[in-house]
């Protein structure tokens, strides 16, 4: 009988490992039947950096709000000592889930251990760890930040196919070390590199702020008058570039293009006005899946070990269509 039920846990265990799903095996909530008002989840946010973190904010916390499960929600404003430290009060509440959003990819090893030890399931939202224990998280949710890259790199070589000219072009960076930062600039560069024309001229972060992104522009203008394309690694350093780009007497969208990524609203608006060329879609809306995969683990259920977001494109026409919808 033993034998058998040995077995039995042992084929459960190898059509997990099959189907790339993962259990919080080993913690203090799997299989237990928890009501919803009695489900605590920690929440350690970047920051309030953009127009798509507020919105993924307001979707998280709308998300719980339905639920009926209780959030503790903190803001790091963008420092890695500020999440490790909210990670480890949430450790010492004994929550029954831990969610984040780390700022940067490495150094998280030891806090996940922690929480791991302490029998507290982790879930990666939108950005990843670069961690060679994928065992310190049971899910991550988010985008395909390389091949968001990628679609902005295509876009630029569809745009220039009948240019032999050189392209010049400016790269904003989001927040150095950060995962989207560093796989937009990958895809990006990936796609364009097979045209020696297209030439990454200046590349610099502006930290995925407006503020950033419009002071890096104005001294890059300054030092590559003649860049004529920028690729922001999202709207709100784009919408900074168009201020900077109109400050050096220019046309944004015309005599210098801009390519973003994110899609919110205002960035939207811009592709609409003609100000931004191209957007590349990165949803903010993680917060029902969420609640999901929550919900999972706390029950013992397991969980795809990598959930991506659905997303898409805007050219300009798109954007002026989808405006009156568009929900952030
Ligand atoms: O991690 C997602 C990125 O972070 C978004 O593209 C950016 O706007 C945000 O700050």
């Amino acid at each position: 009988m033993i034998r058998k039920m040995i077995g039995a846990v042992a084929v459960g265990a190898f059509l997990l490992a099959l189907t790339g799903c993962s259990t919080a095996s080993g913690t203090g909530s799997a299989g237990a039947a928890k009501a919803p008002g009695d489900i605590v989840v920690g929440f350690a946010q970047v920051g309030a950096e953009s127009g798509w973190r507020t919105a993924n904010t307001k979707d998280i916390q709308d998300a719980f709000a339905a639920s009926g499960m209780q959030l503790k929600f903190s803001d790091a404003q963008q420092k890695q000592e500020n999440q490790i430290k909210a990670i480890r009060s949430y450790i010492t509440q004994g929550v029954d889930v831990i969610a984040f959003s780390p700022v940067v990819e490495t150094g998280w090893d030891a806090v996940l251990k922690e929480a791991k030890d302490a029998g507290i399931p982790v879930v990666l939202t939108d950005r990843a760890v670069d961690s060679k224990d994928d065992s310190l998280y049971v899910s991550f949710l988010g985008s395909d930040f390389i091949k968001e890259g990628q679609k902005a790199g295509q876009w630029v070589v569809d745009e220039y196919k009948n240019q032999t000219d050189p392209v010049k072009i400016i790269q904003l960076e989001g927040t150095t070390g950060a995962a989207p930062a560093i796989d937009r600039a990958e895809g990006f560069a990936d796609v364009i590199k097979a045209d020696p024309k297209f030439q990454i001229v200046a590349s610099q972060t502006g930290d995925f702020t407006r503020a950033g992104g419009k002071q890096v522009t104005e001294a890059l203008l300054k030092s590559n008058p003649d860049a004529t394309l920028i690729f922001a690694h999202n709207d709100d350093m784009g919408l900074g570039a168009i201020e900077a780009v109109e400050a050096a007497g220019k046309v944004p969208g015309k005599d210098i293009k801009i390519v973003t990524i994110d899609a919110v609203k205002d960035g939207m608006k811009a592709l609409s006005d003609g100000k931004i060329n191209f957007i590349v879609e990165c949803s903010p809306l993680l917060g029902k899946q969420l609640v999901d995969i929550v919900k999972k683990v706390v029950a013992g259920e397991s969980v795809e070990k990598r959930i991506l977001t659905e997303e898409t494109t805007f050219t300009q026409e798109q954007a002026t269509a989808a405006l009156p919808t568009r929900q952030y």
